[in-house]
């Protein structure tokens, strides 16, 4: 459906959860004109962001946080019921986990609807942003037990690393919910930001997001896979998407060779597109392939570094007493986040096969000094790439941080024992990494 904004007011708004999520949400509508209480369920949390420190890295979040406490537009509380009294809107910006079988976990919103249940004043607007499986917007309303009060979907589309641009300048906003009124009431929220909004029923709403994730899973998965099929050829990838991408009907976007796709949401939601379509009858193959080409690709990087190693991946523990300098452990670059981190499940595998690893991340530096992985037990960690590199057999690029692409070459050979870079994004120059002494490889280079 179409919309066509109401005359601008600004709205009392509630934000349950101060994940990177609410957090932006809270802070991006707060500095749109809205009045803005932000609930987490953690104190600690909470003093913390009142004393204007931010607890993830996220580009520009703590500018826009800061500027809305000082106009008094945004206050932090914790507790959901502590939040919502006052609020016209209400968003549930809380966790959905995965649950053992690849369904999404609802527990946490569904314990958040049964605190602010009693509390909400009538007539006030319940909206899920959190990614949930389609239905839940029905879960949300039978747990409020409020007829009073109405539930929309309203997915969100935000990057991690480049959440609040996204926020502020989306490609459109997707609203779903069978109280048109409500509906309207929520997107008037976004009116200043001059976007397409689409308003829907709540199931297309919830279906809207799930296959967003899909989608963009499956054009990675695509051409991790092409990149394979490059290597095996002898074509080249960078050439090969640049032949596709001109086409409009295919765009460049998201189809960067690398490791593979991870985080919080990417692998969560194809598994739960998998389980929701199984659930209601449909073997939805198609996204089955996409996460296994996925968990391929992840070998396929480790073959690759064990090969660089000159170890053969048949024998038993074949990358014994290969050191490897691995630099990168978040899941891209621009966040602090190693949940479901491509980086992390390659030196995992790597670990298992018997090497030593030393790794760097900007993300860790004064922070940590160990990392806590599956099978490596803990990790040990640098201060600096050439501190990774230090002694190494092998180096590998596993995360794209800029400061990569600007690495002293020289030095790093002259520091490592080995001579091989393996680059997992395609970030270096191949003929620089050769001039340098050392061997590259990439990922469907030729
Ligand atoms: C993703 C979506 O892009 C957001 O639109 C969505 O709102 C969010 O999930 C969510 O559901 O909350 P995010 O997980 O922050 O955002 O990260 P992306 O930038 O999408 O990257 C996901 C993974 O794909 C990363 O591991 C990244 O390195 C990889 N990737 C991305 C590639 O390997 N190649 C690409 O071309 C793009």
């Amino acid at each position: 459906m179409e919309f066509d904004a109401d005359p601008w007011e600004p709205a009392t708004v509630a934000v349950v959860g101060a994940g990177y999520v609410g957090l932006t949400t809270s802070a991006c509508l707060a500095s749109m004109g809205h009045d803005v209480t932000c609930a987490d369920i953690d104190p600690e949390k909470i003093e913390r962001l009142r004393n204007g420190e931010i607890p993830i890295v996220e580009a520009g979040l703590g500018e826009v946080v800061v500027h809305a406490v000082a106009a008094d537009r945004l206050r932090f509380v914790v507790g959901a019921a502590a939040a919502v009294a006052d609020a016209d809107i209400v968003f549930l910006c809380v966790p959905t986990p995965q649950d053992e079988d690849g369904s999404a976990d609802l527990s946490y919103i569904e314990a958040a609807a049964r605190q602010i249940g009693p509390v909400l004043r009538p007539g006030a607007i319940v909206v899920n942003k959190s990614t949930v499986p389609v239905g839940s917007a029905r879960v949300v309303e039978r747990v409020l037990q409020r007829s009073d009060v109405s539930v929309v979907s309203n997915p969100e589309f935000l990057r991690e690393g480049t959440a609040v641009f996204d926020f502020l300048h989306p490609d459109r906003v997707v609203i779903g919910g069978d109280d048109e009124a409500a509906a309207r009431a929520v997107a008037n929220l976004y009116s200043p930001l001059n976007t397409e909004i689409l308003i829907t029923d709540a199931a297309s709403a919830e279906t809207i997001k799930y296959a967003a994730n899909g989608f963009l899973a499956m054009k990675i998965s695509f051409i991790n896979a092409v990149a394979a099929m490059c290597e095996a050829v002898g074509a080249d990838v960078a050439d090969v998407i640049e032949g596709i991408g001109s086409d409009h009907r295919i765009g460049r976007a998201f189809l960067r060779p690398g490791p593979g796709w991870g985080g919080s949401c990417f692998p969560k939601d194809s598994r739960a597109l998998v389980s929701i379509a199984a659930d209601h009858g449909y073997d939805f193959s198609m996204m089955r392939g996409v996460i296994e080409v996925n968990d391929e690709q992840r070998l396929r990087m480790v073959a690759k570094i064990a090969r660089a190693a000159g170890r053969d991946m048949a024998l038993d523990l074949p990358l014994d007493g290969v050191a490897i300098g691995a630099l990168g452990l978040t899941f891209k670059a621009g966040t602090d986040d190693l949940r479901e981190s491509p980086s992390l499940a390659i030196l995992d595998h790597m670990a298992a096969a018997g090497a030593e690893i030393t790794a760097y991340d900007p993300t860790t530096v004064g922070v940590l000094d160990r990392v806590q992985t599956d099978r490596l037990g803990t990790l040990r960690l640098a201060n600096d790439a050439l501190g990774a590199a230090n002694g190494a057999d092998v180096v590998v690029i596993l995360t794209e941080w800029p400061e990569f692409a600007e690495l002293d070459l020289d030095a790093v050979a002259r520091v490592m024992r080995g001579c091989s870079l393996v680059d997992t994004r395609n970030m270096l120059d191949p003929g620089s990494v050769r001039s340098a002494g050392l061997d590259y490889d990439g990922v469907g280079r030729r």
